[in-house]
């Protein structure tokens, strides 16, 4: 006989103020068509994408975290010296160092706080969620800022129409703190695979292939992505951890009020839903407007559904989230 399993109960400790912020400059579909061999048609057909919001050249991936940060700061009712740390999780770095998390500190006044990246791509603000309630829970810290922020149109090939149409920018965050009894994490899931690594790189830059005139000539400062193959092991990789994450924490997806997916491509978040049978109507999706945002894209879509009134106090949701590494991600919470 099988033992009815028992629900996990949330920890206590959870988001207590979220924002985001994407910078006003926007590249439509249509303006792509002008630049590379491609179609609104093909865009919005193979990925769901219809505009991108994209920096101007003196903006960088710090200038959007601070104002995200300083948003989720005051939603929580706080101030930036109230931050004890600041994690910010970000491919698109202002430089290799000091972290863009140091900048933000600067930038935001946040003097209090100890202040590292996290280099997980796509899924840096699930990795840094955990990270964030795990210092909350050990009593060492009141409250973590998680920011998600990237400027990946700095990082696009504008010649290559297999990503340039992808990319946008932007940034969310979330204060970590205690959110009292009933509510907060339930289950959090993190996994890595870098054998396939080579899948989504930026090859130039780093100690392997530093700068040179080759690697400029070359292209290699810019994303490089085997499509094809990453959406395969996206669609897998997502829907296996949303299904896991839930059933190990003795949950289905009829128990989910809200999915948060990371908005890399509208068919991979389609397949996500349908493994774990949760219908159109409970996604939250926003890929149209900002194309994919990497570590940023679950934050925006948290902020922009709790500001439309479509996220409320209680509701159970997952957040799924899948990029370079590979990694992949899953957190469970009660709102
Ligand atoms: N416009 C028109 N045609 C295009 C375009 C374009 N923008 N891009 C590619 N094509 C063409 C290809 O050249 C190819 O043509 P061919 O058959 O003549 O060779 C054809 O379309 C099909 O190409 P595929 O790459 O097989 O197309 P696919 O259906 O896989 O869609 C896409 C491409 C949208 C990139 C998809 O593979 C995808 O979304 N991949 C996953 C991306 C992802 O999940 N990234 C997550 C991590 S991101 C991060 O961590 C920052």
């Amino acid at each position: 006989m099988v033992a009815a399993t028992s629900k996990k109960q949330p920890s206590g400790i959870g988001i207590i103020g979220i924002g985001s912020y994407v910078p006003e400059g926007t590249l439509t579909n249509d303006d792509l068509e002008k630049m590379v061999d491609t179609t609104d048609e093909w865009i919005r057909e193979r990925t769901g994408i219809s505009k991108r919001h994209r920096v101007d050249e003196k903006t960088a991936t710090s200038d959007l975290a601070k104002e995200a940060a300083l948003r989720a700061l005051a939603d929580a009712g706080l101030g930036p010296l109230d931050a004890d740390m600041i994690i910010v999780a970000t491919a698109t770095p202002d430089m290799f160092f000091p972290s863009t998390a140091c900048v933000v500190q600067k930038k935001t006044g946040a003097v209090n706080a100890v202040a590292f990246d996290v280099s997980a791509a796509c899924s840096g603000f699930l990795y840094g969620l955990s990270i964030a309630e795990n210092f909350v829970r050990s009593g060492a810290y009141r409250h973590v800022l998680v920011v998600g922020a990237e400027t990946l149109t700095k990082i696009t090939d504008w010649t290559d129409r297999g990503t340039c149409v992808l990319f946008g920018d932007g940034a969310g965050a979330a204060v970590v703190g205690k959110v009292g009894e009933g509510r907060g994490l339930i289950a959090s899931t993190l996994k890595s695979d870098g054998s396939m690594g080579d899948l989504l790189e930026l090859p130039a830059g780093g100690s392997r292939m530093p700068p040179s005139e080759e690697t400029l000539r070359r292209k290699l400062h810019y994303v490089k992505m085997e499509g094809n193959q990453l959406f395969k092991a996206a669609v897998k990789a997502m829907a296996n951890v949303a299904a896991t994450t839930l059933a190990e924490a003795g949950y289905t997806g009829d128990d989910l009020d809200l999915l948060v997916p990371h908005q890399a491509n509208l068919r991979i978040i389609e397949s996500t839903a349908n493994r774990i049978n949760v219908p159109r109507e409970k996604v939250y999706i926003n890929i149209e407007e900002y194309g994919n945002t990497s570590a940023a894209s679950i934050p925006i879509a948290l902020d922009e559904a709790k500001r439309r009134g479509i996220l409320k106090e209680g509701m159970l949701i997952e957040m799924v989230s899948f990029g370079g590494g590979l990694t992949w991600a899953c957190a469970l919470m009660r709102w």
